[in-house]
């Protein structure tokens, strides 16, 4: 059996977690569980609330995590605060948010989630959402495909690849990912190495879109902040510059006394630091890990501690 996910900067993050023996710490997204085994190793005697979106991980970390008893919630991390509050906690002393997909995910052709696995174009990470990425191929106008392939994938060749969809679908429905991933090879030109960027940024633009990735992790980031206790950390694993840019500015802001434009001579806005960034540049995988885990080549940890008398 091939490995779930392996985890990535786990000492790292158990160390920024600052983890104490009694404390509640949060997963947002507990995955394979790789993450909160290494957290419940270091520290056996912490209270941890795993989130995930997707059963199929629940169901996984539910077993890897099974002698610790963590209490797992089937959730959007968009909604943390909400379900912690629906079990009396609101304040925490920790959160880890690993973001993006599970190397399960990406393995099991089904979800529809990789270029090279033939399937049914799906791409949503809790299956009980209404939208899939084959509404989206199949229904929304080029100029809207132009923009999601634009504003999440970052990529040049956006607006003829919508086009190319949306001549391809006049003939009849696009319906798996070897048929998106061929419109791609005949705009992007089959073979390169820039045709396969191209593959993974329209792919990436549309995963982040079908579950509303970026939206989900700022309003969680704002929340999480909030309920940190004070003295708590808040750790984000991040693999692309679009996650990373959030959280790098919510964190920056979150830090500041004052958000008013220079130009204003006393503040007037009465915004008050919350955060200690601890992370002045974002910390990377040493080589010996970047050997071992291919995923860990993109990531960027950033964390920072809540202010205020503990
Ligand atoms: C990179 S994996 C986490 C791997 C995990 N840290 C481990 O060690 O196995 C990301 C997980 O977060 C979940 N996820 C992503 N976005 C989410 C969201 N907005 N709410 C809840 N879960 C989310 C995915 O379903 C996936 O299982």
């Amino acid at each position: 059996m091939t490995q779930y996910h392996l985890p990535v900067l786990a000492n790292q993050c158990a160390e920024y977690l600052n983890l104490r023996p009694g404390g509640i710490y949060v997963d947002a997204t507990v995955g394979g569980g790789g993450h909160s085994l290494k957290f419940f190793e270091i520290e056996p005697k912490i209270r941890l609330f795993a989130f995930d979106q997707d059963d199929e991980a629940l169901t996984h970390a539910g077993k890897v995590l099974e002698k610790h008893n963590p209490v797992f919630i089937k959730s959007n991390f968009r909604h943390l605060r909400t379900e912690l509050a629906l079990r009396k906690i609101s304040n925490i002393d920790g959160i880890l948010f690993d973001l993006g997909v599970s190397s399960h995910q990406l393995d099991e052709a089904e979800r529809g989630f990789s270029f090279d696995k033939e399937a049914a174009l799906d791409m949503r990470m809790d299956r009980e959402s209404e939208l899939s990425a084959k509404q989206v191929i199949n229904e929304y106008d080029a100029r809207e495909l132009r923009r999601i392939f634009k504003e999440y994938g970052e990529d040049n060749l956006a607006g003829r690849i919508a086009k190319a969809i949306e001549q391809e679908r006049s003939n009849k429905k696009i319906e798996s990912t070897g048929e998106l991933a061929k419109i791609i090879e005949q705009v992007a030109g089959k073979g390169s190495k820039e045709s396969l960027k191209t593959k993974v940024r329209i792919f990436q633009a549309l995963r982040i879109y079908v579950n509303d990735e970026l939206d989900a992790l700022s309003f969680a980031l704002q929340d999480a902040i909030n309920i940190l206790a004070p003295g708590g950390r808040i750790v984000v694993l991040s693999y692309h510059s679009l996650e990373d840019r959030i959280v790098k500015n919510i964190f920056r802001t979150a830090e500041q006394d004052c958000l008013c434009p220079p130009e204003i001579i006393k503040c007037i806005c009465d915004h008050k630091s919350q955060l200690k960034v601890l992370t002045k540049k974002p910390v990377l995988a040493g080589e010996e890990e970047l050997e071992q885990n291919i995923r860990s080549r993109s990531a960027k940890l950033r964390a920072a501690e809540k202010k205020g008398e503990k």
